[in-house]
Formats: structure tokens, sequence, C-alpha cells
């Protein structure tokens, strides 16, 4: 069996459909306690969790489909696809979702089908390569790492200097720029069951 087939029945197995905190309008595979994800490999499955970021991403871009429809979206660092299914819901003329977990890439195709959201491409590491042709790039909960950070922001300037339109959903972690960030609005959202506040921001030039 192939590994992309293992991952599938893993997920469906053992990683139940739950309502999205303060996204009711969707729902996705999530880890619970009994899930074992750990079975899965050595490497953290950050997208197996709630991330209060992407939720507020999420609940942002499902709130102002008017900036959303019609536009071609990258949901970078997709983890579950939940921010770029959100784009879709809202109108987007076509998503592509960029995920270095394996794991992840097999579980947002199954969250869009639960959705019936058609994402366009579901691609690995985009970020050392060209700008691709999209008119906005969303990152949900991207910045949780410095070391990703400082690897993401070249990429981001170089869209960024191409005209993408660039949102982050961030719980202002310590990595996150402010210092280029312009606070777009601010939700309160449930991440591991405690409420925690997430912003969702502009990047923009020096
Ligand atoms: C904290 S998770 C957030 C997932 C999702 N955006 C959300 O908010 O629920 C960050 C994700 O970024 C992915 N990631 C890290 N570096 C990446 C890169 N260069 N390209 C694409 N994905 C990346 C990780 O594998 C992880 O799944």
């Amino acid at each position: 069996m192939s590994e992309a087939a293992d991952s599938t029945a893993f997920i469906r197995a053992h990683l139940p459909v739950l309502p999205v905190p303060g996204v009711p309008e969707l729902v996705l595979h999530k880890a619970v306690p009994a899930s074992g994800v750990g079975r899965l490999g050595e490497a953290a499955p950050y997208w197996a969790y709630w991330w209060a970021g992407g939720l507020a991403l999420a609940r942002y871009v499902l709130d102002h489909p008017e900036e959303v429809a019609g536009r071609r979206v990258l949901d970078l660092g997709a983890g579950s696809g939940l921010v770029g299914i959100a784009a879709l819901r809202a109108g987007a003329a076509r998503v592509t979702a960029s995920e270095i977990d394996a794991h992840a890439r097999v579980a947002i195709g199954l969250n869009a089908a639960l959705n019936h959201a058609a994402i366009a491409d579901v691609v690995g590491d985009v970020i050392g390569g060209p700008v691709p042709e999209v008119d906005l790039l969303l990152a949900g909960d991207l910045f949780y790492d410095p070391a990703v950070a400082a690897r993401v922001r070249p990429f981001l300037d170089r869209c960024l200097a191409a005209g993408v339109t660039i949102w982050i959903g961030d719980p202002w972690r310590a990595p996150l720029p402010l210092e280029r960030l312009t606070l777009l609005a601010s939700y309160a959202v449930s991440e591991t069951g405690t409420t925690k506040r997430a912003g969702v921001f502009a990047y923009r030039a020096p």
C-alpha cells in the first residue's frame, strides 16, 4: 500500500471529523487524545491540531468574502487546509495549498472533500521557487518557529514586490515581524479548549 493510502486510512480511522472552533461553517479531521498521531512518523503532525492563527484567518476570510471572491489564493503552510478551504467557501477563484508535510497534504485532500471544496493544487515547498501566480497569499500560524519565519520572510517579500496581497493569522508569537504588519482584525479563538486572542494582519513593505 502507498504512503498516501496509509495516511488516508489512518486519518479516516483515527481522526474524527469535528466542527471548527469559531468557524462552524466548516468541519475537519482533527486529532483527539486517542488518535495516536505519533504513529504517523517522527515529524510533529502540526496539521492534526487547531492553530489560533489559522482559526482567526479562516474566520476573517469568511467574514470578508468581498475581498476574497474571484481571487487566486495560495494557502502557505496549509496544515489541514483550513484557510484555503475557507477561501474557497468565500468565493476564491482558485486555491493552491502548499505544505511540506506529506501526511498534511493527504489530510488537505480529505478535508477539502469533506467541505465540498475543490483545492486546485496541493503542493510541497514553494518558497525557494518563483513567485506563484496568485493574488492573495494566506499564512495561518506560519510564524510558530524563528527558523521557519526566517526562511519564509524573503519569499513573502518577493511576493509582496510582485503585487501579491498577504494576510497572516497569528496569536502574536515572538517571531512575528510586527514592524511590517497592519492589524486588520482580532478574534478570541479556542485553540486547545482555552481561549486566546489571535490577530489577522496585512504584511506590508518596510
Ligand atoms: C503551525 S502549522 C499551521 C497550519 C495551518 N495553516 C493552520 O493554521 O491550521 C504550520 C504549518 O506550516 C508548514 N510549513 C512549515 N514550513 C513550510 C514551508 N516552507 N512550506 C510549506 N509549509 C510549511 C508546517 O508543516 C505546518 O503544517
